[in-house]
This record gives structure tokens, C-alpha cells and sequence, in this order.
């Protein structure tokens, strides 16, 4: 349901659910809600091919096991964008379940065309700002890998507050995935690349996998995304961090 929408219904029962509390209204956002253009077989989409991949957004929280009708690893991606490379990981990996998050309704219904073009039977998509969703749907450590590409970079200093990925979200991002899963993200804005690989690195709950704690090279399997090939036309660096969350429970190998 939109942020509107049960706004109208809370006002017209006279109750503000709990989740709307005034801190979450007042949040400063890591997007910016534009729709852009959506084509007409986007629309048709989001109409009629909802029904079978879409998660309902809200306060209910998500058991993946009932969402996906089995017991399966499960990746969360966090801003898909038109989602080809979700779809691309989602019909090459049959035996993985997909859930992808995203605010911008035009990639949503793109990512649902494709869904429906590969027949894929393990994606899931929420309409959702994934900062509520991980903080009301997603229960703790329940994913094998959370992965996030190419997240809006917000350059300016002044805008930093807007990024995705910062010191006081590392708790939450890090306590939905589970000991021994993965957080993978990707950038090709050096200054957040190396803002990201300073806050994972000095994360006790993140082990990097990259030697010498510094970048991972491009994995073969990541499908190139669209940010990625502005940012190759624009000759950007492009950076992958690729952390296993630690199992604090047990020593710390060295
Ligand atoms: C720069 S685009 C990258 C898209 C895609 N991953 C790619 O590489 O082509 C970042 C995307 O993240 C989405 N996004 C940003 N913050 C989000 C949030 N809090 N919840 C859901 N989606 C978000 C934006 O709508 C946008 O589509």
C-alpha cells in the first residue's frame, strides 16, 4: 500500500498505525521518488502481472519459506533498478530464491515483463523503501546474500546524509543476513566505494574476502547492470566489496 494511501485510510479510521510513528515520516530518503516515463506494456505489468510476484508492503513480517512456497537460499537486492541483471541471477540460479526491492515503479514493471518472459518461479518483488522493509518485513538473519549495485551515490558532501549504505545503518543491513552469508555491493563513485570498504572493514560482524582488505575483483557471475555501463561510458572505476558476515558466536579465525 502507498505511504498516501494508508495515510488516507489511518485518517479516515481516525489511527495512526505504529510504523508511521514521526520518525519514520520524517526520514531523509536514499531516493528521490521520480517516475520518469513508464511504457505502456510497464503499465499493463504492474496491472496484471503483479498477482504472482508481488509482496505487499506494510508492517506484516515476510517468512520467506511461505513467500517462496519452499526452503531455499535466499538473496535480497536492494534498488534493482529495471531490474535485468536481478532477472539474469534469478532464471541462471533455479534453485536460489529472489527478493528484490525497489521504489521506482517504471523498473519494477520492466522487471516484472522479464519475469514473465523467463517464466521465473523464484523472484519476488517488493515496492517498498528497503530501509522500512528491513526494519518491519525482513526478519534477522534470514538471508544467504544481500547484495546492493550501484546505489545512488549522492556525490555531494552536503547530500552524504542521503546515502544508502553509512555508519548508522550498518546494524540493520548487517543483522538480516545470516552467519556465513554474504553482503555484496557494487560502485563506481570511488569516494563512496571507499567510504563503504572502511565502515565494512571496521564492522566486527563483516569479514572481508578480498586480500589485503581491500577491493574484490569483479566476480564473473555479477551480470553487468545499467548504472555499470553508464558508469564504463563515463570511465568510471568500478568497485566490488564482498563481505561473509561473521558468526561472532565462535572465535574469530585469524
Ligand atoms: C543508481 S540506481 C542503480 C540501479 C541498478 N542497481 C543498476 O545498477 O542499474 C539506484 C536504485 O536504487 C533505488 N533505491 C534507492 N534507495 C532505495 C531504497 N531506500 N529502497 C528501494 N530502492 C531504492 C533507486 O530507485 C534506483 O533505482
Amino acid at each position: 500500500m502507498r505511504l498516501v494511501d494508508t495515510l488516507n485510510s489511518s485518517l479516515q479510521n481516525r489511527a495512526i498505525p505504529d510504523y508511521l510513528n514521526a520518525s519514520a515520516l520524517r526520514r531523509i530518503h536514499s531516493f528521490v521518488r521520480r517516475e520518469g516515463r513508464m511504457t505502456g506494456a510497464q503499465q499493463r505489468a504492474l496491472m496484471e502481472c503483479w498477482e504472482p510476484f508481488g509482496v505487499e508492503a506494510g508492517a506484516v513480517l515476510l517468512e520467506p519459506k511461505i513467500l517462496f512456497g519452499r526452503c531455499a537460499p535466499l538473496v535480497l537486492e536492494i534498488g534493482f533498478g529495471n531490474g535485468e541483471s536481478l532477472a539474469v541471477m534469478a532464471a541462471a540460479h533455479p534453485e536460489w530464491d529472489y527478493l528484490g526491492i525497489e521504489v521506482h515503479r517504471p523498473g519494477i514493471g520492466h522487471l516484472l515483463l522479464r519475469a514473465m518472459e523467463l517464466q521465473l518461479t523464484n523472484l519476488r518483488i517488493l515496492c517498498a523503501d528497503a530501509v522500512e522493509a528491513l526494519e518491519r518485513q525482513l526478519p534477522d538473519e534470514c538471508l544467504d546474500r544481500m547484495q546492493i549495485f550501484f546505489p545512488d551515490p549522492w556525490p555531494k558532501v552536503r547530500h552524504h546524509k542521503r546515502r544508502l549504505i553509512q555508519a548508522k545503518r550498518i546494524a540493520l543491513l548487517v543483522r538480516k543476513i545470516k552467519p556465513y552469508g554474504q553482503l555484496h555491493v557494487a560502485t563506481d563513485c570511488e569516494d563512496y566505494a571507499c567510504a563503504m570498504l572502511s565502515l565494512f572493514n571496521t564492522t566486527p560482524e563483516l569479514a572481508n574476502t578480498a586480500a589485503g582488505g581491500g577491493f574484490a575483483p569483479r566476480p564473473t557471475w555479477r551480470p553487468l547492470t545499467k548504472f555499470e555501463q553508464r558508469g564504463q561510458r563515463l570511465g568510471h572505476v568500478i568497485r566490488d566489496l564482498l563481505f561473509i558476515r561473521r558468526d561472532l558466536a565462535l572465535p574469530l579465525a585469524e
